[in-house]
């Protein structure tokens, strides 16, 4: 009797994503700026790709590098997946067109952040004549084909989500800003023009000088949030699921890994350019080593008003800084480990930056 062969442990994205054309890389992090990039068939116009897939990325999401060359542009896209689109250099604009007409065009440059609203017709224009420009893309293609295992679904799909568009000053930079609480803070929009000179809300129990806000983007269950180290100050170490991806914004410093138990620490070092995702429940620590404010970008799946997951729910709810002795995710300044202290005072004498004087306190009083 014949028998079919086996087919089994199928992941529909990786076997698409293989036949794309361009470059498909793994790695802990990457220097996005030095990703090779070549021309793009989907993508179409002038523009050129690479996929980027960090250890770190989870199950739903995948990275990639988008470039076009001056005066170039992409063909138009849509799909049924939600996209975080982050400016990594150059200058350009964005067409969005919904079904019965409405179109929205707004103007990006290195440091904007914006979501292509779910299954809108898009397309993107480099405005420069000189320079390049390059994106990355942060999406839940990975989720969405491998749960409907149908490229047409994801691909060629009429279904208009009007509601996902958000008032037309979504569109201008505008937003609306919905207070929490520390840390829970929320911009609603679906466009930020320039990251490094966002308002940012105080959020001091993250560490001595944080600053952060959550980004409500197209409505999306994709999430965005940015953060802020103060000069002279580090985060506290922290750990949760996968898939939070980081783009360092402003200024420059290193974060710390490790898993628990473990005796050493992995060490890498970032400025604006970099992507980095901490694996699954690693511990991870921010420091800024530079002599101005450092800010990050961090994109994943799970939004705080969507966050789908367990993991998320806790994360967005009281997780993110709580004690870790009392069931939340944080390790406080009075149970880190010294050696970080001493590391981070040598990386700081090295630039000849000051530790924050208030922090020189707080380690005296432990
Ligand atoms: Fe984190």
């Amino acid at each position: 009797m014949a028998s079919l062969p086996a087919r089994y442990l199928i992941d529909t994205y990786l076997d698409w994503v293989a036949t794309e054309g361009v470059p498909v890389l793994e790695d802990f992090g990457f220097d996005l700026r030095a990703v090779e990039t070549v021309g793009w068939p989907r993508m179409g116009g002038t523009a050129r790709g690479a996929y980027v897939h960090l250890k770190g990325r989870g199950d739903f999401v995948n990275t990639y590098v988008c470039e076009l060359p001056p005066g170039g542009q992409t063909d138009p896209q849509r799909h049924v997946f939600e996209e975080v689109v982050y400016v990594l250099s150059g200058r350009g604009s964005t067409t969005i067109e919904a079904d019965g007409g409405r179109r929205h065009a707004f103007e990006w440059a290195r440091g904007s952040v914006f979501a292509l609203p779910l299954n809108a017709r898009y397309r993107h224009f480099n405005t420069s004549g000189r320079e390049p420009a390059r994106f990355a893309s942060v999406t839940n293609l990975p989720m969405m084909l491998n749960a409907f295992h149908n490229e047409a679904f994801i691909f060629d799909n009429p279904y208009p989500f009007p509601e996902r568009l958000g008032a037309e000053k979504h569109f201008e930079g505008e937003g609306t800003f919905i207070p929490v609480k520390p840390g829970r803070h929320q911009w609603q929009t679906n466009f930020v023009a320039d990251l490094p000179s966002f308002k940012l809300e105080g959020w001091n129990q993250r560490g001595l000088g944080s600053a952060n806000i959550k980004f409500i983007l197209a409505d999306g269950t994709m999430h965005a949030h940015m953060s802020e180290l103060a000069v002279g100050t580090y985060k506290k170490a922290h750990r949760h699921g996968p898939d939070f991806h980081i783009f360092p914004v402003t200024g420059h410093g290193y974060s710390l890994f490790w898993s628990a138990g473990e005796p050493d620490y992995r060490r890498i070092d970032w400025e604006p350019g970099w992507l980095y995702a901490p694996p699954d429940q690693i511990f991870h620590q921010h420091f800024n080593t530079s002599s101005s404010p450092s800010r990050y970008l961090a994109v994943a799946w799970g939004s705080i008003k969507y966050p789908f997951t367990a993991d998320k729910k806790a994360q967005f709810g009281e997780g993110s800084d709580t004690d870790i002795s009392v069931g939340g995710r944080q390790i406080e300044y009075e149970n880190e480990d010294p050696r970080v202290r001493a590391i981070f005072v040598d990386a700081l004498a090295h630039e000849g930056v000051e530790v924050d004087p208030r922090l020189k306190d707080i380690w005296a009083r432990l």
